[in-house]
């Protein structure tokens, strides 16, 4: 079975009360082989996020079948899917979500860690491996903040890379950065599609990324297709506020899968470490917090 992902009939409908549904996902099939490096266009709102998060294992789909590297992930329970996500799953967002109090090398050794497949030496090797891979090297003990946008994706990519995933998923990745930076990011991408084999879905607005890929595809009407739609109608602002509002709440499902993870481990690790590490994602909870209720605000101001 070469088959990475097969996905079946996939409807995913969003329940806001009162009886209003949106359907976004209206009966996706799709799939991708091994190696492949696919992007997904498609305007705001149109579902990409939605999709992503779906094969991620961090949404569930109202119905359909999601079957990842030979398992049907629709049956699994939270637990079940949050190890599936470490296993099976790296993942690469808009906007980096780095631990801000970890040097990228301790970005890098996390999902390491969590796995618990490696000694912590040969973690270390392994992350500095991943760091020279992407070129950073020179880089492995400075902050987040003392990195680039671009360099900040390229850590973050080694990162989604540290655990052997089954695939890559990237949701806007060159969304964040200048035009040269995003293309050195595209370009990291390619290289190891082609060099690992490794496969990525990426959901893209940037038409240089779906050049560089070797499918495009595309949403429209809540399908997958592969032919460009006819034209592309940017969608008002207010739907991309409820966009940047799915991707926090994606961002916040991994944040907490991640902080279940390090309690699990508080015990081997070096305390120093665990406080920064803690203190770190507990500072990126609050942050996207933050960002969510005022949205919220905003909404009930407009009601
Ligand atoms: N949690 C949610 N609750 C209600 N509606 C949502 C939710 N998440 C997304 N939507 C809606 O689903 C549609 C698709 O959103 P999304 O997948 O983020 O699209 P894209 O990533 O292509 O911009 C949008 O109309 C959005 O408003
Ligand atoms: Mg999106």
């Amino acid at each position: 079975m070469s088959n990475i992902v097969e996905i079946d009939n996939v409807m995913k409908t969003y329940d806001l009360g009162e009886g209003i549904k949106v359907k976004v996902l209206r009966g996706v099939d799709l799939k991708i082989e091994k190696g492949e490096f696919v992007t997904i266009q498609g305007p705001s709102g149109s579902g990409k996020t939605t999709l992503l998060n779906v094969i991620g294992g961090l949404d569930k789909p109202t119905s359909g079948k999601i079957i990842i590297d030979g398992t049907d992930i629709t049956p699994l329970n939270e637990k079940e899917l949050a190890r599936f996500r470490r296993e099976k799953i790296g993942f690469i967002f808009q906007a980096y979500n780095l631990v801000p109090l970890l040097t990228a090398l301790e970005n890098v050794e996390l999902p390491m860690f969590f796995a618990q497949k490696l000694s912590d030496k040969e973690i270390r090797e392994r992350a500095i491996e991943l760091l020279k891979l992407v070129g950073l090297e020179k880089r492995m003990n400075h902050k987040p903040t003392q990195l680039s946008g671009g360099e900040q994706q390229r850590v973050a990519i080694a990162r989604a890379l540290a655990n052997e995933p089954a695939i890559i998923l990237g949701d806007e990745p060159t969304g964040n950065i200048d035009r040269a930076m995003g293309q050195k990011v595209i370009r990291l991408i390619q290289d190891l599609n082609e060099t690992l084999n490794q496969t990525f879905i990426v959901a893209t607005h940037d038409p240089a990324v779906a050049k560089a890929s070797k499918r495009a595809l595309y949403i429209v009407d809540g399908k997958v297709v592969e032919k460009p739609p006819k034209e592309y109608v940017e969608a008002p602002t207010e739907k991309l506020t409820r966009e940047r509002r799915q991707l926090l709440l994606a961002e916040l499902g991994w944040l907490k899968t991640s902080l279940t993870y390090l309690k699990e481990k508080k015990t081997e690790m070096d305390p120093q470490r665990y406080r920064r590490t803690f203190l770190g994602y507990k500072m990126q909870l609050e942050r996207i917090k933050r960002i969510i209720k005022k949205y919220h605000a905003l909404e009930s101001e407009k009601n």
